[in-house]
């Protein structure tokens, strides 16, 4: 079975558009083939390294962003803003966890969804469903909905802006941990519920002291000022992932260049389907969502064909069981990979197992989320495996799309500002009051290691 940029064409694809016009298609495809890259492949080497410590029980995955980013939604400032809090959650967690943090940003690519019916039917009118800004228009129209491949040239060109911006961000001096402290501390400040995280916010501040004291500081220490963020999404439209599939001159192995991680949705992960097929071939890091339906055999096929060679940092696992299920999955496809000793990353998607409908809103309590870290947590404490990441979709800013949080967005608020193109996700507070609860669970499964370590 030999693997090409192409092998997946051969294959049954689910999930994929239907483009009336083929050559249209192919033409755009070619033209993107000739575009530059987005990333460098030894970036993505760098990203596997990190994730390797973090499968070996060192460190933390961040993975976060939108579920859809969309055209109409392309602003400095919701870039600015979620960059902002993304790096606030990592500072609460890289010292909670007193390990490094890997930060991966669902975002610069993450525009093709997955839906769970071919068509929406609204007010008797039937038309194909919206499956992201990559492929068709959100507009409930005919031409909107038509499945048009010019519109993948233009998620490529706000790809690439988004990640111009990023990195700036993260190298141009916005990262500095003064800042992020202090957006930190604004936070503790302004919170409902800030008295519960102003222990830990107090205890960075004495650490950033006595740091100083020692002359460590942003401008004596390039660490402190500057930061790596990674980009990734769900490589579902194949066309387009193809088309940047390029090889690395360095390795003269073939790399996925549309982002520095991908993933293998709950939908889409038949192994002998186009997916598995495509992204077996590339050496990025891969990630897999496994979902309540996935069986222990089925999960040892997918890791056989994924990563044969067992390289640590490969595969990155993203549980989404839903907070009442985890119990019933999580623990036996541990042991299983325990077992079979398959290096793997364990992560917690707490989002897409906790979806419901409310007030005609699709939404996601926020109870509900929290409920499912900690079950992710505490099965990992019990097994003596490391938890080790976390996959949301959330926003920098104060969206009102799921409920619950320390400023409890109700079925009534639910309207107020809603604005996701697809699911729904935690807002600014919502997040961090996340991250201040990941740190918690981090320092305890620590406190386990430390004790097991001595006895
Ligand atoms: C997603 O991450 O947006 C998604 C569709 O997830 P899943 O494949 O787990 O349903
Ligand atoms: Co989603």
């Amino acid at each position: 079975m030999t693997w090409s940029p192409s092998s997946w064409r051969s294959k049954p694809a689910k999930q994929m558009p239907d483009y009336p016009d083929k050559d249209a298609v192919r033409a755009v495809e070619e033209r993107l083939a000739s575009y530059p890259p987005l990333v460098f492949a030894g970036e993505a080497r760098a990203l596997k390294k990190e994730l390797a410590r973090v499968s070996e029980g060192n460190g933390f995955l961040l993975q976060g962003g939108d579920c859809a980013e969309a055209f109409a939604e392309h602003r400095p400032d919701a870039i600015r803003d979620f960059f902002r809090v993304f790096l606030q959650m990592a500072v609460v967690l890289t010292y909670g966890a007193a390990q490094p943090v890997t930060k991966v940003g669902r975002i610069a690519g993450q525009f093709a969804k997955p839906r769970s019916s071919d068509v929406e039917v609204k007010d008797g009118i039937e038309l194909p469903s919206y499956r992201g800004d990559i492929v068709n228009d959100i507009a409930f129209t005919p031409e909107g909905r038509t499945p048009n491949p010019e519109r993948m040239e233009m998620a490529f060109r706000q790809s690439a802006a988004t990640l111009n911006l990023l990195r700036a961000f993260a190298q141009g001096g916005y990262a500095n941990l003064d800042n992020v402290h202090n957006w930190m501390l604004g936070f503790v400040q302004d919170s409902p519920q800030g008295h519960r995280y102003r222990s830990l916010a107090d205890r960075i501040s004495e650490s950033l002291a006595f740091m100083r004291a020692c002359g460590v500081e942003p401008s004596t220490t390039p660490q402190l000022r500057s930061t790596d963020l990674y980009t990734s999404h769900e490589a579902l439209l194949l066309g387009y992932e193809e088309a940047f599939t390029r090889i690395d001159s360095l390795t003269g192995d073939y790399y996925s260049t549309s982002g520095h991680m991908i993933w293998i949705g709950d939908r889409t992960r038949q192994p002998d389907h186009a997916h598995v097929e495509y992204c077996r071939g590339v050496h990025n890091p891969l990630g897999l969502k496994c979902g309540p339906s996935l069986s222990t055999d089925g999960l040892l096929e997918l890791i056989d064909i994924l990563n044969p060679k067992n390289e640590a940092g490969r595969l990155t696992l993203i549980c989404r069981f839903g907070a009442d299920k985890v119990l019933d999955h999580l623990p036996t496809l541990i042991r299983a990979v325990e077992r079979e000793g398959r290096k793997v990353v364990w992560s917690c998607d707490p989002m897409h197992g906790n979806t419901v409908s409310l007030a005609g809103y699709k939404t996601r309590p926020f109870d509900r989320v929290l409920k499912e870290v900690q079950s992710f947590f505490a099965v990992h404490r019990a097994e003596g495996t490391h938890a080790g990441g976390i996959h949301v979709e959330m926003t920098g800013t104060d969206v009102t799309e799921c409920t619950g949080g320390a400023r409890a967005v109700t079925a009534d608020t639910l309207s107020d500002r809603y604005h996701t193109h697809c699911d729904p996700r935690l807002n600014a507070e919502q997040a961090i009051e996340l991250a201040f609860l990941l740190a918690e669970n981090l320092q305890a499964e620590k406190r386990d290691r430390t004790s097991r370590e001595a006895a």
